[in-house]
């Protein structure tokens, strides 16, 4: 059933094996599972490519362009690279082997508790998920936790391959009793075929062919069910969607969608909607590298022309007119987070999802999943590795789909603003719709016309800075001079807004965001009043600062950086705070356990360690002058 092929050159493999379709799988289970023997056992018994041919497969395909394998292997290596691009380290590692029937690329990803992330990553790219189970332990948390994410991540066929059954003398009670316990908790993650294999990977019992040692199994061998499992009609079935990477437009009479078609089939004088503008058209040509074809399906690259001149550019989705995609800026989602530093809600992150990139924020952790337990918790921030279901609040409406239905479309990254690396991963549960019925309601009176009865150009004053820099001194000063010369003024301080508006807000990284998120809305209205408005908070954090920046137009954000060193304000400590913290009687005190950013390019930096808190109030009083702020 199998063939033996010697590791000749990529060019010969990739031309003996270039009509048959392909299988990705992803092997998970706990460190001693025996993964890495079974996946040794299949690449041993077919006799096929190691690791180390994968680059030059790669390569000579590219160089050779030889064609049918080329996509799927390019689309492996780009997939990798896109991740690299992130900043993601990803310990995930793919091998290849093949039968008469079809190639194999396997993901073989660490089993230690903290690579949830190398798990997510390899399940993202499977069709199918073979979960290892030690007959000597049964079912794990490892094992749970490994089905919970395949389960997340839209993996619906599933192997539990019940390993070292040879060390429990073959016995069928054993395994039936696994299986038993398996079926119990697996039931409620609606897996389309869950297929259990009694198997020895060490002696290769069931992994190639069915074993003399367990006549009581009537099932397939492992390779037989990976061989014969239909999993290549699913994503063809599914409604037709492009993202577009970018339109092609050579010359004027020219003008074509490029991207890759990530769900379903597209034919010529096919109805298609741009999801985000509604905008219809017909599909006049697919044109692809082996020429203009009639229809076209999933991983296809493609280049689309339509009847008629349409708009869409890089970040669209072109989809099917009769099956289109929700179109929000507001979902309902499952988020796996990946990184030390913890999700906060109300934090703008980028989110990327199909070739779209917008900004997002979380704005309501529902609740965590213990994927242990599969319990419901409550949580104000989400740490490494944990599942949680969210809202999420984007800047702009873009295109999706429930990952349940597409997850091609359906699933995206969270990326830092600050670090630009991938921090979490999520699928789309469904759109929400909860605000389409709030409207910005234009008034008669705008900002200009407010600002201009004042006399005054309206702005923000945002001083920075730990607590007892001199923040509130120097804005005091600022704000008497303004007042004195009749303009208008208001002056937000935190220990002021933390009695009001804020007073249910502690000092954790989430309550400093809402505490920032706040004044600066707060701040954006005053504004709009024409008011020049002096915020005193340490606001500790680059994220909310340049998110209080981009609430407000160009010019109307002055930040202003009191520098002063951690030692000159606590030897100031005219609040005996610093005392107090440094005794332990007040915790995540900023600059003693709770971190301070100070800002890379602010408007005005206040040595207010060298400098009079009178001198520092001239110098922001000249710079208002000088910048035409006040008239
Ligand atoms: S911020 O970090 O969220 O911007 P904010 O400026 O509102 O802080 O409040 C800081 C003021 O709260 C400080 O000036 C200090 O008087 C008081 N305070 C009480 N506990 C803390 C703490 N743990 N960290 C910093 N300031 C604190």
């Amino acid at each position: 059933m199998t063939e033996a092929i010697a590791p000749v050159s990529a060019a010969d493999y990739l031309a003996r094996h270039e009509a048959k379709g392909l299988l990705r799988f992803l092997t998970c289970g706990s460190v001693d599972d025996g993964k890495s023997t079974l996946i040794g056992r299949l690449l041993y018994d077919t006799k096929l490519l190691f690791e180390d041919q994968l680059a030059t497969l790669a390569s000579d395909s590219r160089k050779h362009g030889t064609t049918g394998d080329e996509l799927d292997f390019a689309l492996l290596v780009d997939g990798l690279a896109a991740e690299r691009e992130q900043g993601i380290t990803i310990d995930v590692a793919y091998r290849f082997f093949a039968t008469e029937r079809r190639k194999f690329i396997v993901a073989d990803t660490p089993g230690h508790e903290q690579y949830t992330r190398n798990m997510a990553t390899g399940a993202s790219n499977s069709d199918v998920a073979v979960i290892l189970v030690d007959a000597r332990k049964g079912i794990l948390t490892q094992t749970r936790r490994h089905s919970f994410i395949v389960s997340l991540l839209g993996l619906k066929d599933v192997v539990l391959a019940v390993n070292k059954i040879d060390l429990m003398d073959y016995s069928q009670s054993v395994f039936d009793q696994i299986v038993a316990d398996y079926r119990a908790f697996a039931a409620e993650f609606g897996f389309r075929t869950l297929v259990p294999i009694p198997i020895s990977a060490r002696h290769g019992d069931n992994v190639i062919a069915r074993s003399v040692h367990t006549p009581w199994y009537e099932g397939p061998s492992l390779l037989d069910h990976l061989d014969t499992l239909d999993v290549e009609s699913v994503a063809q079935t599914r409604p037709f969607r492009l993202p577009v990477q970018w339109v092609n437009r050579p010359n004027l009479n020219f003008r074509g969608f490029s991207g890759t078609v990530a769900s379903g089939t597209v034919r010529v004088g096919e109805a298609v909607v741009v999801a985000g503008s509604g905008a219809t058209s017909r599909v006049a040509s697919i044109v692809t590298a082996d020429g203009e074809l009639p229809q076209a399906g999933a991983g296809q690259a493609v280049t689309l022309t339509l009847e008629d001149e349409i708009d869409a550019s890089r970040g669209d989705v072109i989809a099917a007119a009769n099956a289109r995609p929700d179109v929000s800026d507001q979902f309902a989602a499952h988020l796996i987070w990946m990184h030390e530093d913890s999700l906060l809600p109300g934090r703008p992150y980028l989110m990327k999802i199909g070739t779209r990139t917008v900004v997002m924020s979380v704005t309501e952790i529902k609740h965590r999943v213990d994927v242990n337990s599969f319990q419901k918790l409550a949580a104000k921030t989400l740490a490494l590795n944990d599942v949680a279901v969210v809202n999420i609040a984007t800047h702009d409406p873009i295109a999706l789909d429930p990952f349940a239905e597409i997850p091609q479309t359906g699933a995206f990254i969270v990326i830092d603003r600050m670090t630009n690396q991938t921090v979490g991963a999520g699928m789309v549960d469904f759109g929400l719709r909860r605000a389409t019925n709030v409207h910005w309601q234009a008034l008669d009176v705008s900002k200009a016309s407010r600002s201009g009865l004042k006399q005054q150009k309206p702005a923000v004053l945002w001083f920075t800075g730990l607590s007892g820099a001199g923040k509130s001194t120097i804005a005091n000063l600022v704000e008497k001079r303004l007042n004195a010369l009749g303009r208008h003024t208001y002056l937000l301080d935190g220990d002021n807004v933390r009695h009001g508006l804020n007073k249910d807000l502690g000092f954790t990284d989430a309550d400093r965001v809402e505490n920032i998120r706040r004044v600066a809305e707060v701040a954006r209205l005053m504004v709009d009043a024409g008011l020049i408005v002096l915020v005193s908070f340490i606001s500790p954090f680059r994220a909310e600062r340049q998110m209080a920046r981009e609430l407000l137009e160009a010019g109307e954000f002055i930040e202003i950086f009191v520098d002063t060193p951690l030692a000159v304000a606590e030897e100031r400590d005219v609040k005996g705070l610093y005392k107090r913290a440094r005794a332990g009687l007040i915790q995540n005190f900023t600059g003693i356990d709770s971190p301070y950013e100070p800002p890379l390019d602010p408007e005005i930096t206040i040595e207010s360690g060298a400098l009079a808190a009178e001198a520092a109030a001239e110098r922001i009083f000249a710079f208002l002058l000088q910048n035409g702020y006040l008239g």
